[in-house]
């Protein structure tokens, strides 16, 4: 319990810090998770004001609509000089694991189309290797057992999220047990499997800074 509180202590924390990267009249990328909620809360709470924000989910868009932020469509913009999201691990090259949520997808939609991709983390996110964290792919529903079985093959051990639509539609399957030493190579093997609409390494496009909240403070690389 006392370590909950502590880690929601810290995802305020670095939320608030992100602030420190928001520059008023900029239209930013938005992603999707509790500490970007931390964020998302800070911002309105703050004197920034910005011209509107590209949401990574519908959980986001509803969130920053509540609290009167724009949310405009990426297509109606360029590209962003600006992403602030989350992650569910990440190593000291800021290669992350996302999708815990599910909005994996939109997130590496809107990451590719930013300058800067600035990931905010509690300290129990950073990892020597990646992969403790089962991975989030985001399959075409007719291709769940293909995708799954191929999957198998690559070494892991597929979990399907049951119950859960993507905001795209789509399905979700949690990998355990895969070898991530090379997440790069392991994106794009996966990413190549037909059925497979993206998998929730982001290694090929890390995370540009990574700001972590810890028990001594904020800490970035
Ligand atoms: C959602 C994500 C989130 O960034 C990730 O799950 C971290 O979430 P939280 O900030 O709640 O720990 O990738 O798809």
């Amino acid at each position: 319990m006392e370590q909950v509180l502590e880690q929601d202590r810290l995802k305020r924390l670095v939320g608030e810090a992100a602030l420190a990267f928001v520059t008023s009249d900029s239209i930013i990328g938005v992603g999707t998770g509790s500490t970007v909620n931390c964020f998302i809360d800070a911002l309105a709470e703050s004197r920034i004001q910005i011209e509107a924000a590209v949401s990574s989910s519908e959980a986001t868009t509803e969130r920053l609509t509540r609290h009167g932020i724009e949310v405009v469509e990426l297509n109606q913009c360029g590209d962003l000089d600006l992403y602030i999201d989350g992650a569910d691990e990440c190593d000291a090259h800021r290669r992350l694991i996302k999708g815990g949520g599910g909005a994996l997808t939109r997130e590496k939609i809107v990451a590719g189309a930013s300058r800067r991709f600035v990931c905010i983390v509690d300290e129990s996110k950073k990892v020597n290797v990646l992969g403790q964290f089962p991975l989030p792919i985001e399959v075409i529903p007719m291709a769940r057992s293909m995708v799954a079985r191929k999957l198998v093959a690559l070494g892991g051990q597929p979990e399907w999220r049951e119950g859960f639509t993507t905001d795209n539609g789509n399905w979700i399957l949690d990998v355990h047990h895969l070898d991530l030493v090379d997440p790069v190579a392991m994106e794009s093997k996966i990413n190549d499997i037909p059925g497979v609409v993206t998998c929730g390494l982001f290694a090929r496009r890390p995370a540009d800074l990574v700001v972590i909240g810890s028990s001594s403070g904020i800490q970035q690389f």
